[in-house]
């Protein structure tokens, strides 16, 4: 069987800085992958290369078979791979309802969209109790949860999750860390992109550590906490 997602020798540069050099991952259906590194990785270029936001320069990208490096952006949503990017891009003026309602724009089965919505408040209650809110005025956590329902709003395959934990506290991030079990659970599969690498590690299948732009391990969430390397680099032992 083929994967899901199938990254092969994937190189993007932003002018002469290649930030992301020749990577080759694969993500499979149901699974929980994570891609952790430092600042500056290259795990956002990624990301958004595999979204369509940024063009590759050589390299491959199939989602459910397909090639999808050159297909437009809002096309890859149509065909369920979503993303939740990093810092979270609400739009603060508008209401929580209507930002998610922004997560389904390339939908148009309006009764389908409504049951969805109501997913989306089951998952996180709080985004239910304040859907008339202003998303501005949500706290991190908040914005964290409104973001991905928003992603989930499309309907993905599989869902993209650009460092979701980034300023939450112990408490918060353990909330979004169990929805993304349970997204699993329920049948998306997830791309999870993480600096702190113990919640991904924990939660994830398999994993990938980039390193200035090259994967430089690999293996089972199980396998990776337990790496010597990993845990000096990012669980900060000796
Ligand atoms: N728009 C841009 N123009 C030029 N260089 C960029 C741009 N965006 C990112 N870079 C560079 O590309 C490299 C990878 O950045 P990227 O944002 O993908 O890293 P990251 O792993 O997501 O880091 P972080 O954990 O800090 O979010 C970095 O060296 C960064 O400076
Ligand atoms: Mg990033």
């Amino acid at each position: 069987m083929t994967a899901m997602l199938e990254v092969k020798d994937l190189e993007v540069a932003y002018g002469k800085i290649v930030a992301v050099k020749k990577i080759s991952f694969s993500v499979e259906q149901g699974q929980v992958v994570s891609l952790i590194g430092t600042n500056g990785a290259g795990k956002t270029t990624t990301l958004r290369t595999i979204s369509g936001l940024l063009r590759p320069n050589s390299g491959q990208i199939n989602f459910m078979g397909q090639p999808i490096h050159h297909v437009p952006a809002h096309d890859i949503v149509s065909m369920g791979l979503a993303h939740s990017p990093e810092g979270r891009r609400i739009f603060p003026r508008l209401s929580v309802e209507e930002n998610l309602l922004l997560g389904a724009f390339a939908r148009n089965d309006t009764a389908a969209i409504r049951t969805d919505l109501d997913a989306a408040y089951a998952l996180f209650p709080i985004l239910g109790e304040r859907r008339k809110q202003p998303a501005g005025t949500f706290s991190g956590g908040e914005q964290q949860m409104l973001a991905m329902g928003r992603a989930m709003m499309s309907k993905p395959k599989l869902l993209m999750l650009d460092e979701p934990s980034m300023g939450l506290s112990p408490i918060m991030m353990k909330v979004i860390m169990t929805t993304v079990t349970a997204l699993q659970q329920q049948g998306t599969t997830i791309l999870l992109v993480e600096q702190n690498a113990q919640a991904a590690l924990k939660r994830a299948d398999y994993g990938y550590v980039l390193e200035v732009g090259k994967i430089v391990l690999h293996g089972s969430g199980r396998e990776l906490l337990v790496n010597d390397e990993v845990r000096k680099a990012y669980l900060g032992e000796d």
